[in-house]
């Protein structure tokens, strides 16, 4: 198995990645007070050290009182950007990556309708949901009854002030990104939080130029990532995830073919994106019928832009899963990656569990040493 291939470098606008291995974004409650302290720059620091390419930090809260909610985390144990304090905070981070040769980039996150009321740091903040909806009832999903029951009463649409004042707050924390000194923005676009509540058509049933047709339903996000290249300049990437799936529907479908998912995806790629990073949890999946190919090999050809696989990378089973205690170990094969990656399908490797697992997967990957055996423990440990 010869990995060399990942390991030959990528420049994307004015930073130059060593390798194709990307950190995935794991969120982890350790930041008391929404403040990474000097344990969360070890963590990072540890997987720089093991020569992960691209850092992508878990989930951190945008400058909005409405983004975070306590998630099953603790209160206000999630990270923000937002304030000086945070910038102070995150600065001593991305030193000690930089330090260590490694480029990291913050998730900037919003829950929209996934914030439970009256939880996160400001519990008086109601959650947003574009059309007051949380998502269609009876559907696969993992969360768990009473939070289901708490949320899934109707709510109000979002006003357009509303739109404006989350746009603005995705710019002013990507200022203080840049301020905390990241070389990067990673938009978390997925998994049914605000941003994809916008794009998925269950959850946002509006009328407007917010939601009339797919084009309105990106607006929001091509609004944000405008704010966003409006406050760090030209040379720092922009990342923008997405996901078919959603916590509300593991069956849910943005996009029911490669039409559909230029229409949803090609504005963002105009708006300044750099690298879609395509959210699947097996990446070695056909996406649309009639080609072997899977999502993140579609976004490619449909924007042109650089893209990320992610899901079940180093490891056979999928995130929920293992979250949900199936067994679950490591698969030292990576052929079927590396033959998807030698046919150019996309251009970075998304690892989230192999990384969190072991913080040296990268170097064993180059070295072609054994990988560690996994253990759901430590999705527990978080270390
Ligand atoms: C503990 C944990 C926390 C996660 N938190 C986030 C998150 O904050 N943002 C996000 O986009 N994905 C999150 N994910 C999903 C991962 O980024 C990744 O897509 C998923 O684990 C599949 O990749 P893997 O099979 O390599 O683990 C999380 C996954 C895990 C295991």
């Amino acid at each position: 198995m010869d990995t060399g291939s990942l390991f030959t470098p990528l420049a994307v606008r004015g930073v130059t990645l060593a390798n194709r291995i990307v950190m995935s974004p794991m969120t982890r409650g350790f930041s008391p007070n929404g403040l990474p302290g000097s344990d969360v720059a070890a963590y990072y620091k540890r997987r720089a050290q093991g020569e992960t390419g691209l850092i992508i930090t878990e989930g951190v809260g945008v400058d909005h009182p409405a983004a975070l909610g306590e998630a099953g985390l603790g209160e206000n144990s999630i990270p923000v950007l937002a304030g000086e304090q945070s910038v102070a905070a995150w600065r001593r981070v991305t030193d000690e990556v930089h330090a260590s040769g490694g480029i990291i980039f913050p998730q900037l996150w919003h829950m929209g309708p996934m914030k439970e009321a009256n939880t996160g740091p400001f519990p008086a903040a109601s959650p947003l949901r574009p059309s007051g909806l949380w998502g269609p009832s009876g559907r696969t999903t993992s969360l768990n009854a009473g939070y289901m029951e708490r949320v899934m009463p109707p709510t109000r649409p979002m006003t357009d002030t509303e739109i404006a004042d989350v746009i603005a707050a995705y710019g002013r924390s990507a200022r203080f990104a840049k301020a905390a000194g990241f070389d990067g923005i990673a938009i978390h676009g997925a998994h049914g939080y605000l941003i994809d509540a916008f794009l998925w058509a269950e959850t946002n049933q509006r009328t407007d130029g917010w939601g009339k047709n797919l084009a309105a339903r990106s607006r929001f996000a091509v609004e944000i990532v405008r704010a966003i290249r409006e406050a760090i300049g030209d040379t720092m990437p922009i990342t923008f995830r997405f996901s078919q799936w959603k916590q509300q529907d593991f069956r849910a479908r943005l996009a029911n073919d490669p039409h559909e998912l230029e229409q949803i995806l090609a504005p963002l790629a105009d708006a300044g994106i750099d690298i879609f990073e395509a959210s699947t949890r097996y990446f070695n999946r056909a996406e649309f019928p009639g080609s072997e190919m899977n999502l993140a090999g579609w976004v490619k050809k449909v924007t042109g832009r650089l893209s990320m696989a992610v899901g079940g990378i180093g490891i056979n089973k999928g995130y929920y899963d293992s979250m949900a205690g199936v067994e679950t170990s490591a698969q030292p094969d990576l052929t079927p990656l590396l033959d998807r990656f030698s046919r150019n399908e996309f251009d970075l490797v998304g690892v989230g569990r192999s990384l969190l697992h072991d913080p040296n997967w990268a170097r064993r990957a180059r070295l072609g040493e054994p990988f560690l055996g996994f253990s759901n423990d430590s999705l527990a440990r978080l270390t």
